[in-house]
């Protein structure tokens, strides 16, 4: 008979609270094998003090995601402490690391020269959020109905210098906790919203993009995310996270939401 955890977080999900705490007997090493980044991942958070910045309740909520879709499409705006983690929840699908700091690539690759992570460049700063949320709409080329990244040089929020890789796959998780949003000069999360919101509406395979925003306690996320990520599309939150299913559209509508 398997013994059950019955102590410790009571939020942890049903399935992990019924795993046996002693290993079967005779496991068959065929069936779900552990993935060496998974080893990895074992082996650095249990020897590390420092903890990714996502609380236990919002990583749980692109957990649950991922433990669905992986392998899956997953593209993180952001490097950080946690990304070893996201990497090892995704670990026969393609994780893809998008980071503004070129020296803070060369420092957590340092350490984890097996992950997945570009440099891309910024062309907006925090200060002018609110005026891009406002000039975008004067733009035609940043208009939903004529929405596109690559080379669009014209929309200042689309991204359009990124890493081929990026444009040749069709995410199927994005999580946005990245860049950095908290100084004027900051490039802001304004352009990685829009884009995140120009690939998903662009999906051409089946099913929903899941995208997953962190920060939602700061106005330029809040705003941003309500403009084009919309707020109909939202299906979860806990703590400072949402999350969004946002279908593909093709209509020649003139709004996001
Ligand atoms: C808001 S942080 C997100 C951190 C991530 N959730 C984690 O748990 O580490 C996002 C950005 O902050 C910057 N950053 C985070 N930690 C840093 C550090 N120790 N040194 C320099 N930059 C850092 C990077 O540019 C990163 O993309």
């Amino acid at each position: 008979m398997s013994a059950f955890l019955t102590v410790g977080r009571h939020d942890w999900p049903s399935y992990l609270l019924s795993l046996p705490s002693r290993p079967n007997p005779s496991p068959s090493p065929t069936t779900n094998p552990t993935h060496p980044i998974q080893l990895q991942a074992i082996l650095h958070y249990a020897t590390s003090k420092i903890t990714p910045q996502q609380s236990f309740q919002e990583i749980t909520q692109s957990f649950n995601v991922l433990r669905k879709l992986s392998p899956c499409n997953f593209l993180v705006f952001g490097l950080g402490y946690d990304s070893i983690m996201w990497a090892s929840l995704n670990p026969n699908g393609p994780t893809l690391f998008l980071e503004e700091t070129p020296e803070w690539v060369t420092t957590v690759l340092k350490d984890a020269p097996f992950l997945n992570a570009k440099t891309v460049p910024y062309r907006t700063q925090l200060k002018e959020a609110d005026r891009l949320l406002t000039s975008y709409k004067e733009e035609p080329y940043c208009h939903p109905n004529k929405a596109f990244l690559k080379g669009n040089r014209k929309c200042r929020l689309a991204l359009e210098n990124l890493p081929e890789e990026v444009y040749e796959k069709e995410w199927d998780v994005i999580m946005i906790d990245a860049p950095r949003g908290y100084f004027p000069e900051a490039p802001g999360r304004m352009a990685a919203i829009y884009s995140a919101a120009v690939m998903a509406r662009n999906r051409k395979r089946v099913g929903v993009t899941h995208v997953f925003l962190h920060d939602v306690d700061r106005k330029v996320e809040r705003q941003f995310a309500k403009e084009f990520l919309c707020m109909k599309y939202k299906v979860g939150g806990v703590g400072r996270l949402w999350h969004f299913e946002i279908p593909p559209n093709n209509s020649s509508s003139t709004h996001f939401c």
